[in-house]
């Protein structure tokens, strides 16, 4: 396995560590820490999420100290990955959250994460939120356009409150990814171009109720090159000087996510090396800077298990049906992404070139397509890797399949953070009228 994490640490002084993650063969079995992934399907069934506590601390620590030279705050992305229990381990590690709902706000308080470090991201805040926000008392919303931002002020005004706020920007950099996951371009809908972002602030007088903070960007997801993150973070330190020079105190520079992982054979900058290049260019800068990880804190820390029900051959092209369905892992059908497929217990065996597919009533319901795999049997279980970020969070009960369970192993014991759903679980806050006669 490739040490993609290969240290930590001090920048110059690295600490070989074994692995990226935590799941391991031994002995031909797939391990999470020193659990067996057979073990955990005993207790739970499949399809199951299982997460690795040891792999969230070290990926948390690896990005935190890549930027300890400089005062900074890492709010986990939880969109990412929303579990308690995968938010508390974060927490415990320090972690503040960019939130992007109430729901997310919720959870965040539930697990203790202090409001002094949740940054509010979003263009569709609602009243709702806003209020919850304010009263819970957030360090910064990142405002992405001045509707909002007049909104904002309304809001806080009957509060009798003082709104922190942070202008979004759009820097127009091209983070070179997936289209749907790409946000910093002039063309997506996020953030506010720098123009107008300065008319904003110009007439921030207006806003009795705001107080600037911050500014804040996030240029788009799975990043492999460290230029967008430099290019971004120079345009907004340009921006940030016109805005002090309008007599603004601004204390928070927000860069944003979006560091990639490895799926495949992508080579994502480790966060030392983002940081290398990134903290001599902040050092001279008088913020504390907020970054706002989510997929490479958790994204190689998670995999999702399924068992092979059927096989099947149609005019020579092959199928693995499995258990596990667009519904609990969208991301193959809807990005088209990559998540490599092993088996469970290593056999000798042939390969065989085939579609991973689920039980859902959709030809677009694929795990993998063409891919060469071990030819695994009915009854075998395989895991879906790198499956730790935008997996369970973005799940359905599409074809009412009830939600899967995600486990947390912690070395040799596992945990239950999240139980299977039951039909009724399906069907609660449903309800049939009684209906009139017709
Ligand atoms: N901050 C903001 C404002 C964001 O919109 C996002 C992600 C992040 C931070 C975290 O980005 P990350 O570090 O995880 O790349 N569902 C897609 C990814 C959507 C990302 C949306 N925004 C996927 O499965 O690839």
């Amino acid at each position: 396995m490739k040490e993609e994490y290969g240290s930590m640490g001090h920048p110059h002084t690295p600490t070989p560590l074994k692995h990226m993650h935590y799941f391991e063969y031994k002995n031909n079995i797939l391990y999470s820490e020193e659990v067996p992934i057979e073990k955990i399907v005993e207790a739970v069934g499949t399809p199951v999420y299982i997460y690795s506590r040891r792999t969230l601390i070290r990926h948390y620590r690896a990005f935190d100290s890549a930027f300890q030279e400089v005062p900074h705050i890492v709010c986990f992305a939880m969109k990412a990955n929303s579990n308690l229990a995968v938010l508390k381990v974060l927490a415990d590690e320090g972690s503040g959250a960019d939130i992007v709902s109430g729901g997310e706000l919720y959870r965040c308080l539930k697990v203790g994460i202090p409001a002094s470090k949740i940054v509010f991201s979003g263009v569709g805040k609602t009243r709702k939120e806003i209020e919850e926000a304010l009263q819970a008392g957030i360090l910064s919303f990142n405002v992405e356009s001045p509707q909002e931002l007049a909104f904002i002020d309304r809001i806080a005004g009957e509060l009798n409150r003082k709104a922190p706020i942070s202008p979004r920007i759009n820097p127009d950099v091209d983070p070179k990814t997936h289209p749907y996951i790409s946000t910093g371009l002039r063309e997506n809908k996020f953030g506010i171009s720098m123009s107008v972002a300065l008319d904003m602030l110009k007439s921030i007088k207006d806003y009795p109720n705001i107080q600037v903070v911050g500014v804040s960007s996030h240029i788009g997801s799975q990043i492999t090159k460290i230029q967008p993150f430099l290019d971004a973070l120079e345009k907004l330190l340009s921006f940030v000087e016109e805005v002090r020079n309008m007599g603004l105190d601004i204390k928070y520079m927000d860069i944003g996510g979006g560091l990639g992982i490895r799926y495949r054979d992508e080579s994502p900058p480790h966060p030392r090396e983002l940081g290398e290049v990134l903290v001599p260019r902040m050092k001279k800068a008088p913020y504390t800077f907020i970054f706002e990880p989510g997929r490479v804190i958790v994204g190689n820390a998670g995999i999702l298990v399924t068992r092979v029900l059927y096989d099947k051959v149609n005019e020579g092209k092959h199928f693995k049906i499995v258990d596990v369905a667009m519904n609990d892992l969208v991301r193959p059908s809807l990005y088209g992404s990559y998540h490599e497929i092993i088996p469970v217990v290593k056999r000798e065996r042939p390969l065989i070139k085939a579609d991973v597919v689920g039980p859902i009533c959709e030809s677009g319901d694929f795990m993998a397509k063409n891919r060469e795999l071990p030819d695994v049997q009915p009854g075998e279980l395989l895991a879906l890797m790198s499956a730790g970020a935008y997996g369970f969070v973005m799940s359905s009960n599409y074809n009412s399949r009830p939600r899967v369970p995600e486990v947390l192993v912690d070395g040799d014991s596992f945990y239950i953070v999240r139980r299977r759903e039951r039909y009724e679980d399906l069907i609660a806050g449903e309800e049939i009228p009684e209906f009139r006669k017709v």
